[in-house]
C-alpha cells in the first residue's frame, strides 16, 4: 500500500472543508487542511454570512430607533450613527469565529497548510514549494462574485459583496444590480443606515427560487422599506467618474434607456465555483457547464479518492449545505454512510422581516401533482402583533392525497428560526395533520406554523 503524507487533504477552509477536516480528525483520520487566507472559516466567516448578519443587526437597531420602532414601544432615542464602531463590532465577530476554527484545528490535531494548492496528480497536491500526497482528497474551494461583463468592480466605487459590507461612509445612493439574496441584505443594511438604495433587477421579480407569494409579498414589504425597485430592468453599461458612477438600464425586453446616478454600486448577480488555478485536468476531473466539480450521491467525483463538497460542487450555495456535505464526506471517507438530503435544504434571507422556505414552492408542487395549500397572516398571531410585526405569513403546501408536507415558506420577523421546525417535519415526514395537532406554546410566532397546517385541513382559529 503507497504510503501518504495524510490520509485525508481538504482543500478550502470554508464551512464544507473546515468541517470535514474537523469530522475526519474526529474519526481518527490523519488530516490536513489547505487554505490560503489569513485566517479560516472561507468566505462565510470572514466576508460572508457572519460580516453581513452582523451588520444586518447592527443596521436594525438603528433603523428601529430612528423609524419610530422604538418610539411605538415608549422608547424615545436620536440615534447617531457611529459607522467606524458598527464596522468594528463587525471585524470583532469575524475574528472571535474565525480564531474559533483555529482553535478547533489545533484541537482535533488538524494541520492548516497555509497557501494556495493545485493538483500535481490525483493523489499529490502541491502547495508553495511543497508537494503533499494523500489518500483521500476533498476539493471545499467555495465560490466567488460572478462578474457582470463590462463592469469592473473597483472595491471603491463598484464594490461586490466583500467592498459592500465595508463603506466607509454611508452612500447617498447605492444602486443594486441583482434583487437575490446579497442585494436586498445588503440593500437593507444600507437602507436603514440612511442609504437612497435602488435594486435593478433583470427578472420580473426579486428572489429566483423563492415561492411565488413570497416573492411578491417580499417586494411589497421592501418598497414600504423605500427600497426602490426597477425589475425587468437590465445594465447596459456602468461609468465611473471619479467617485461616483452612473448606470444605464433599459427595459430587458427592450426600449427606452435611463442613466442613474449613484455613489456606489453593488454587483450582485450570483456566484461561481472556484476552480482556477486547481489544475483539475492533472488528477484527471474536468467541470460542468457551471463550472461545478460533478459528484456522485457520496459527494465523490468519477476519479477514485477525490470528492467534492460545498459551492464548488452542484447544489444551493449555501453554509449549511457545506457543512452537512462536510460531514457526509468525512464519514463516507472513513467508510461509514453519511447522507445529506439535497431536498430539505432550507432558505432564509436575513432582512427585516426575515424571509424562509424549504420544499417545494407551491409552483413546483402543481407540476407534480394535486395539492393542498394553507396560509396564515402574521397579523392574526398574537406575538408577532404584540411585537409590532403584523407583516408577512405561513404558508403550507402539502400533497393532496397523503397530506404529507412538501413545502413550507415563511415570511417573518423570526422565520429563519422557525423553518428549522418545518425542516425537521418534513425530514420526518409529517403531514399538516401532525403539525396541526402538535402543541405549540403560546404566544410565539411559531404557533403560526400550527395554523397554516390548519388552514391545509379546514380552518384555523385566529382569522
Ligand atoms: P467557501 O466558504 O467559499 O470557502 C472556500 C475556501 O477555499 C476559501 O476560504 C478560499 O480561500 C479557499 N480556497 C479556494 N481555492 C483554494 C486553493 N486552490 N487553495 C487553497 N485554498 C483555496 N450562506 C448561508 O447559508 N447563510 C448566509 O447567511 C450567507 N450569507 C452570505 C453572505 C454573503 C455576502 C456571501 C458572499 C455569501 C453568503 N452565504 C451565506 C453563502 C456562503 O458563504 C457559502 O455558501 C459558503 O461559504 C460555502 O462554503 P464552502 O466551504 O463551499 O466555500
Ligand atoms: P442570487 O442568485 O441570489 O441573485 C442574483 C440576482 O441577480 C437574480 O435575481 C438574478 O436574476 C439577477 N441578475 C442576474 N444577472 C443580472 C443582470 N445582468 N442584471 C440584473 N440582474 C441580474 O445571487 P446573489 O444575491 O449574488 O447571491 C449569491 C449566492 O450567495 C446566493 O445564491 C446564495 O446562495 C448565497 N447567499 C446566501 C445568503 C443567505 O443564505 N442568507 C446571503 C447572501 C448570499
Amino acid at each position: 500500500m503507497a504510503d501518504y503524507d495524510y490520509d485525508v487533504l481538504v482543500i478550502g477552509a470554508g464551512p464544507g472543508g473546515y468541517v470535514a477536516a474537523i469530522r475526519a480528525a474526529q474519526l481518527g483520520l490523519r488530516v490536513a487542511c489547505v487554505e490560503s487566507r489569513e485566517t479560516l472559516g472561507g468566505t462565510c466567516l470572514n466576508v460572508g454570512c457572519i460580516p453581513s448578519k452582523a451588520m444586518l443587526h447592527a443596521s436594525e437597531y438603528f433603523d428601529a430607533a430612528a423609524n419610530g420602532a422604538m418610539a411605538k414601544m415608549g422608547i424615545k432615542v436620536t440615534p447617531e450613527l457611529d459607522l467606524a464602531a458598527m464596522h468594528a463590532q463587525r471585524l470583532d465577530a469575524v475574528k472571535g469565529l474565525t480564531g474559533g476554527i483555529e482553535f478547533l484545528f489545533k484541537k482535533n490535531k488538524v494541520e492548516w497548510l497555509k497557501g494556495r494548492a493545485s493538483f500535481v496528480d490525483a493523489t499529490t497536491v502541491s502547495v508553495g514549494d511543497r508537494k503533499v500526497t494523500a489518500k483521500d482528497i476533498v476539493i471545499a474551494t467555495g465560490s466567488s462574485v460572478t462578474p457582470l461583463p463590462g463592469v469592473e468592480v473597483d472595491q471603491k466605487v463598484v464594490v461586490d459583496s466583500t467592498g459592500a459590507l465595508e463603506f466607509s461612509r454611508v452612500p447617498k445612493h447605492l444602486v443594486v444590480i441583482g434583487g437575490g439574496v446579497i442585494g436586498l441584505e445588503m440593500g437593507s443594511i444600507w437602507r436603514r443606515l440612511g442609504a437612497k438604495v435602488t435594486v435593478v433587477e433583470y427578472l420580473d421579480q426579486i428572489l429566483p427560487g423563492f415561492d411565488g407569494d413570497v416573492r411578491k409579498e417580499a417586494l411589497k414589504l421592501f418598497k414600504k422599506q423605500g427600497i426602490e425597485f426597477k425589475t425587468g430592468t437590465k445594465v447596459t453599461g456602468v461609468a465611473v467618474n471619479g467617485d461616483k458612477a452612473t448606470v444605464t438600464v433599459e427595459p430587458a425586453k427592450g426600449g427606452e434607456a435611463q442613466a442613474l446616478e449613484a455613489d456606489n454600486v453593488l454587483v450582485a448577480i450570483g456566484r461561481r465555483p472556484n476552480t482556477d488555478g486547481l489544475n483539475l485536468e492533472a488528477a484527471g476531473l474536468s467541470t460542468n457547464q457551471r463550472g461545478q466539480v460533478e459528484v456522485d450521491h457520496d459527494l465523490a467525483t468519477k476519479v477514485d479518492g477525490i470528492w467534492a463538497i460545498g459551492d464548488v460542487a452542484p447544489g444551493l450555495m449555501l453554509a449549511h449545505k457545506a457543512e452537512d456535505e462536510g460531514i457526509a464526506v468525512a464519514e463516507n471517507i472513513a467508510g461509514q454512510t453519511g447522507i445529506v438530503n439535497h431536498d430539505l435544504i432550507p432558505s432564509v434571507v436575513y432582512t427585516m422581516p426575515e424571509i424562509a422556505g424549504v420544499g417545494l414552492t407551491e409552483e413546483a408542487a402543481r407540476e407534480k401533482g394535486e395539492i393542498k395549500v394553507g396560509k396564515f397572516p402574521m397579523a392574526g398571531n398574537s406575538r408577532a402583533k404584540t411585537n409590532h410585526e403584523p407583516d408577512g405569513f405561513v404558508k403550507i403546501i402539502s400533497d393532496a392525497d397523503s397530506d404529507r408536507v412538501l413545502g413550507v415558506w415563511i415570511i417573518t420577523s423570526v422565520a429563519g428560526t422557525m423553518i428549522a421546525q418545518a425542516t425537521q417535519a418534513m425530514e420526518f415526514g409529517a403531514t399538516s395533520e401532525d403539525i396541526a395537532y402538535t402543541c405549540h406554546a403560546h404566544p410565539t410566532h411559531s404557533e403560526a406554523l400550527k395554523e397554516a397546517a390548519m388552514a391545509v385541513r379546514g380552518k384555523p382559529i385566529h382569522v
